[in-house]
């Protein structure tokens, strides 16, 4: 009986999801309803077998429910298939693809615009909200709870970024990021990573 509820209910968020504009492919699990907004023309695409989690009974460490939005008409998020996120906040101008069999954490805020941008003249205004730069995360990438990945950065197969990590620029597949702003070293081998231990700081422009 708890298994058909369960069921029911899985079924449920998943309409309601579609019914919000995201495109859902097979064997998806959507436990409980995410938070959708999407731009008219945009796209969200869920491969086959995502997972998205917006239900504190089944992470504890969840602070919110998931969240996605679209703020153009150009604007994709895609999930790749068999990739899982649960209570992450994914903002899209231009594009952001999390890869197969990636996992993200809680908290983990992803967005590919500046927000707002400044200039001693005008001051702050939402222009630079509209264009972004496009996320790419690879496959098989486990990100941990409360980072933040920043826009225009590529983050290659296998890696592992440490919770609350804050990504200002790429990592290359195989590696271990870390801190704020991250810096990157191999993952051993047999993590699927290059297998060298040699630290990398970001430039000094990335710091500034
Ligand atoms: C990265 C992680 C997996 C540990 O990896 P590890 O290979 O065992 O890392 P180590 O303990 O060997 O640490 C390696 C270095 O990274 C640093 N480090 C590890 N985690 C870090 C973090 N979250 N923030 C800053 N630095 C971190 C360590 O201090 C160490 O630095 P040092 O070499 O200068 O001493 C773990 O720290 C982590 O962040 N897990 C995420 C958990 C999570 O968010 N889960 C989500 C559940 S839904």
């Amino acid at each position: 009986m708890k298994n058909i509820i369960l069921r029911l209910f899985f079924f449920l968020c998943k309409f309601l999801t579609q019914i919000k504009g995201a495109s859902i492919g097979k064997g998806c699990i959507i436990n409980k309803l995410p938070y959708i907004r999407k731009c008219r023309g945009s796209q969200i695409i869920l491969g086959d077998y995502v997972t998205m989690t917006s239900n504190k009974r089944h992470n504890p460490l969840l602070q919110h429910r998931v969240e996605l939005r679209t703020l153009t008409p150009q604007a994709v998020i895609e999930m790749k298939p068999h990739s899982g996120i649960s209570g992450v906040s994914l903002v899209c101008c231009a594009r952001i693809t999390i890869g197969e069999y990636t996992i993200v954490g809680p908290g983990t805020l992803i967005y590919d615009s500046e927000g707002h941008d400044y200039s001693p003249e005008t001051g702050w205004s939402s222009r630079k909200l509209r264009t972004g730069r496009p996320i790419t995360i690879g496959s098989k990438c486990f990100i941990g709870s409360h980072c933040i990945i920043l826009s225009g950065v590529n983050i290659g197969d296998n890696c592992v970024i440490a919770a609350g990590t804050v990504v200002t620029q790429d990592i290359p597949a195989g590696h271990k990021a870390y801190g704020n702003p991250a810096i990157y070293e191999p993952l051993p081998k047999i993590l699927g990573g290059v297998g060298r231990r040699k630290k990398t700081v970001p430039s000094s422009s990335t710091i500034n």
